[in-house]
């Protein structure tokens, strides 16, 4: 089969034939129907040092997935031949102290798929069956391969108290708005998107008619939302954009005793005012990492399920697999959402 390598530190992928993966006892072979790019992908891609840390190479990559079960390993009770399913990519052992206390997301053994396990941007892939959620019936192919990245938007906003609650999201990429998206359903009041690059203001502001969309390089952010919450600030700032400045601005639109959710991964260590943004204000910071395991899963059909969030059009370009160096620019471009790479 074709699948995309990474076998150096050299920038980029190999596009190139290897071998169908061989299952193992409690394992599942899935036929992949469609792999969406992630932000690590792209760090991937660029060999950036923090990430291929994390690689062991040489690696198949790719983790946003959706596909048919093929073949199903000789002690797998859970799965059968022609269900749909994607994989949590984080491939938890089920028996270290965090599995057992109800953490699998703190898994000491934390396998990862597309980085240290063979991963989806190819034609099939093996994983052990435990990780797999079951799709229900006539659920799409698209719609299955966001599912990880959504948990992530899923995750950030349940991380605390949402409902009834005013939230400000810094970053409308994809995440951002699966973010956004996921606080309508789940019981934000007032909603605010801040973003830079205008393709994704126009987005965010076309698909959440019922948030306030803020671009820094038009309006104050701070005061915008200052002046929208009787100078209060809102209870609930996430950070999905990685860069300093809005994380910092997280703090400064937040009302004393909310909630900060830091998800963006920033470039590096930064300058911040613990005492000012957080002692004073008695605020609570958590951070966010992939998803609470199957907790996110559930939420997040619930979320579905409400018909109140369709995240498919943040799927914005497809390309087949063999041109994925395309799909990959247009990633990076800042003019897309999500972009779909098709075996
Ligand atoms: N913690 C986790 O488990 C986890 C998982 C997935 C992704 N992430 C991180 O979450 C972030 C969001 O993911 P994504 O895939 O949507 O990434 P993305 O890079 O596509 O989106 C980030 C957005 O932030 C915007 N942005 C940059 N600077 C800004 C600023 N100063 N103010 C407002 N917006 C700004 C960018 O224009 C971009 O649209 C990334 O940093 C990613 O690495 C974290
Ligand atoms: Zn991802
Ligand atoms: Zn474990």
């Amino acid at each position: 089969m074709k699948a995309l390598v990474k076998t150096s530190e050299a920038i980029g992928f190999e596009y190139r034939d290897v071998d169908v993966p061989k299952i193992g006892p409690k394992d599942v072979l899935v036929k992949i129907m469609g792999t969406t790019i992630c932000g690590s992908d792209i760090h991937v891609y660029h060999s950036s040092p923090n990430i291929m840390k994390m690689c062991q190479l040489p690696i198949v990559v790719g983790h946003e997935t959706c596909g048919d079960v093929v073949e199903v390993g000789e002690c797998v009770t859970s799965l059968k031949k022609g269900d749909l399913v994607s994989p949590e990519p984080h491939i938890f052992c089920g028996e270290c102290y965090y599995c057992q206390n109800n953490a699998a997301l703190n898994c000491l053994n934390m396998g990862l798929l597309g980085h240290t396990i063979g991963g989806a941007f190819a034609s099939y892939m093996a994983v052990p069956a435990h990780v797999c959620w079951k799709h229900p019936a006539g659920t799409s192919y698209e719609l299955g391969a966001i599912h990880e990245p959504v948990g992530v938007g899923v995750h950030s906003v349940m991380s605390g108290p949402i409902n009834g609650k005013s939230v400000a999201v810094f970053g409308c990429g994809p995440i951002g708005m699966f973010a956004i998206g996921a606080s309508r359903v789940f019981g934000a009041t007032k909603m605010f998107g801040i973003e830079v690059a205008p393709k994704r203001v126009e987005m965010a502001r076309k698909l959440f008619p019922d948030a306030t969309i803020i671009n820094p390089k038009e309006q104050d952010p701070v005061k915008t939302i200052k002046d929208a919450t009787d100078g209060l600030g809102v209870d609930v700032s996430i950070e999905l954009s990685g860069h300093p400045e809005a994380t910092r601005m997280c703090f400064d639109v937040l009302k004393r005793e909310g909630r900060v959710s830091l998800v963006g991964v920033p470039p590096g260590p930064m300058e911040f005012n613990f005492h000012a943004n957080i002692i004073l204000k008695e605020a609570t910071v958590r951070g966010v990492f992939g998803r609470e395991i199957w907790q996110t899963w559930w939420q997040l059909r619930a979320m579905l399920d409400t018909g109140r969030f369709d995240p498919l059009p943040i799927i914005t370009h497809r390309f087949p697999l063999a041109e994925f160096e395309q799909a990959f620019k247009m990633a990076e471009s800042g003019e897309a959402g999500k972009v779909l790479l098709i075996p």
